[in-house]
Formats: C-alpha cells, sequence, structure tokens
C-alpha cells in the first residue's frame, strides 16, 4: 500500500512528479489555505503532509491525524507555523526548505532596501496619478544607498547574502545576532554587541531573524524610537518581529523615513490597514522567495525530504534531526 500525503496548496510541479510515483497523493486545490475544518478533515490516516507556512501544525492536528503520521515537509524555510516541540515528542519528522531560497529573498530585501530609500513606489505612484508636470530639484529626495550604513539583525544564510549584496552598493555592514560567536563571520562585517549599537548607526536596518519567542515583537516602541529618524526598516522574515501598532506610530510620527515590508502581522493584511496607505511604506504579500526556479527547487526539497522521511533515509533538512536518531536507535524504517 503507497502511504498517503496532503499536500496543502497546489506547489511546483517538480516537487509532486516526485511524489505521485511513491504516494497516493491529495492537494488541496484552493487558492486560499485550508480552512482548520478542512485540514483536520484532511490530515486523519497520512503518513506525510506537505505544508505552507499559512499552516498551523500543531499538537491537535497531530493528535487529529493518526500514530501512522511520520513526516511533516514544511516548503518555507521558517517552521514556525508547526510546533516541532510536539512532533518530536511523537517521533514525527519535521523537515523545511532553507538554502534554495537565499539569494531570492536576499535579492527581494535588496530590491526593498533600494525601492524604500529611493521612495520609488511613491514616484510610480505619481506618474500613474498623471502628477508629473516637470523635472524638480526639491522632489522625491531620497537617501543614498553608497557609504550608508546597513544594519542586519540577524546573520544568518540571508543576512549574509544582503551583506555581500549591500558590499557592492559600498555600504557599510553591521550586524547584531546574539547567536553567533564573535570571529566566525566574513570579513569586512562589523559586529554589533547590542541591537541599540546597531539601531542608533544603521541607515537601513534589515531583519533577517527566525520568529521566535526572543524575536516575537523585537521591533517594539523602544526599538524604532532607537532608530534614526532618516532610517527605514526592511523586514523579510516575518510579520510578528515587528509591532504593528508601535510601527504605524513610528511612521505616523516620523521616527523613521520609511519601511519596506515583504512580511506583516496580519498576513494578509487588509487593505484599508494604515500601513497599506502610509505613503512611506511599501507592503509586498510575502513573495521573498516568489521566482519560478526557486519555488521549483522549494518544491523538490520538500518532496524529496518527505520521501526520505517516510523511507527512513537521512532528508537534506531535517528540523528535528533527533526524531531520526530515536528512530535509528528503535531500529524502526519505515
Ligand atoms: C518564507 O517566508 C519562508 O520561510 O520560506
Amino acid at each position: 500500500m503507497k502511504p498517503r500525503i496532503f499536500v496543502t496548496r497546489r506547489i511546483a510541479q517538480a516537487g509532486l512528479d516526485l511524489l505521485t510515483p511513491h504516494c497516493e497523493v491529495e492537494v488541496w486545490p484552493g487558492e486560499e489555505p485550508p480552512s482548520r475544518e478542512e485540514l483536520r478533515a484532511r490530515v486523519p490516516g497520512c503518513h506525510g503532509l506537505l505544508t505552507l507556512l499559512s499552516d498551523r501544525v500543531d499538537e491537535e492536528l497531530l493528535a487529529v491525524a493518526g500514530p501512522q503520521l511520520r513526516v511533516v515537509s514544511n516548503h518555507a524555510a521558517g517552521v514556525d507555523n508547526i510546533d516541532v516541540a510536539a512532533a518530536t515528542r511523537r517521533g514525527i519528522l519535521v523537515t523545511n526548505t532553507p538554502d534554495v531560497l537565499t539569494e531570492t529573498t536576499a535579492d527581494l530585501a535588496f530590491a526593498l532596501i533600494c525601492a524604500t530609500s529611493r521612495r520609488l513606489v511613491e514616484g510610480v505612484d505619481w506618474v500613474r496619478a498623471g502628477r508629473w508636470k516637470t523635472w524638480s530639484p526639491l522632489f522625491l529626495l531620497g537617501q543614498d544607498l553608497f557609504g550608508a550604513t546597513l544594519g542586519l539583525v540577524g546573520l544568518g544564510r540571508i543576512g549574509r547574502a544582503v551583506a555581500r549584496r549591500a558590499q557592492g552598493f559600498a555600504m557599510r555592514v553591521l550586524w547584531y545576532d546574539p547567536s553567533i560567536p564573535a570571529g566566525s563571520v566574513p570579513a569586512g562585517l562589523h559586529r554589533c554587541d547590542t541591537l541599540d549599537e546597531l539601531l542608533r548607526a544603521a541607515d537601513v536596518v534589515s531583519l533577517h531573524v527566525p520568529l521566535t519567542p526572543a524575536t516575537r515583537g523585537l521591533f517594539d516602541v523602544a526599538a524604532l524610537r532607537a532608530m534614526k529618524p532618516t532610517a527605514v526598516l526592511i523586514n523579510t522574515c516575518r510579520g510578528q518581529v515587528v509591532d504593528t501598532a508601535a510601527l504605524v506610530q513610528a511612521l505616523q510620527e516620523g521616527w523613521i523615513a520609511g519601511a519596506g515590508l515583504d512580511v506583516t502581522d496580519p498576513e494578509p493584511l487588509p487593505a484599508d490597514h494604515p500601513l497599506v496607505s502610509e505613503p512611506r511604506c511599501i507592503v509586498l504579500p510575502h513573495i521573498g522567495s516568489a521566482s519560478t526556479a526557486t519555488r521549483g527547487r522549494m518544491a523538490e526539497l520538500a518532496a524529496a525530504d518527505l520521501l526520505a522521511g517516510l523511507r527512513g533515509e537521512p532528508p537534506r533538512h531535517p528540523v528535528n534531526p533527533e526524531v531520526l536518531a530515536g528512530r535509528a536507535a528503535a531500529g524502526a524504517g519505515c
């Protein structure tokens, strides 16, 4: 009997092509995520779930799925949508898709850095509204990136990829990441001992941290007030790292000069939200990894790791490798 898999959204065909010869695959057909009730109705009896960051995979869902569930493969680098500890307790392997999206997401972060600092969307809006009458010496003045200081909060794979781009723009790069021991980072980047030190110096602050209890709400009133009034905030990691109400106030009251957001809290952000109408804020619909090639690679990786987990083989990106060790000790293949 083939293992049963539920894929919670249509993904790139390359991923489905890997699964279908080996598994009985059900794919959620909707454009929008399955509701909680729909998820609960589809997971019972599944051996593997291929999930997206918009699916909440918690203890209750794992219990509803049943004891045969062996793998949850998340089609995302972040796994904050999954209760990994609960999966580990149940011996369920969790995998994710980092690496393959690093450069694509860094491109998008840098696009937001340029667009926000140089006020591109305001310019586009101006032209579209038929308001472009003449060249003007004092119109839509932004901030130079050349010679400016970039502050990276989080220096993992994507943070480092953004740093490489910034060096090409002759920016000075500061970083703050308490999880990294000093001395283990690329040359030419300057470590800050505190977040406050980085915020007070940076012209562009770009966030590249996972969402954890320590980073949730990290950008609160105090952090935003510590930024320069000429600085911009870029968020391509998780919306909940920034206190949305504080950011609205920061933009409305001019504590900072702008924001470029690929992620928001909540997601999706309603069209009538103050951040959407704020002229100095660019909001994108969470498209950091959205290139054709990268979404193909993510689908393939998520499918390949799901199959590996079902077969008892090591996946490329286990999030809870202790489950593999436990299976090996118990001599349990699939
Ligand atoms: C996107 O946000 C991801 O975590 O892959």
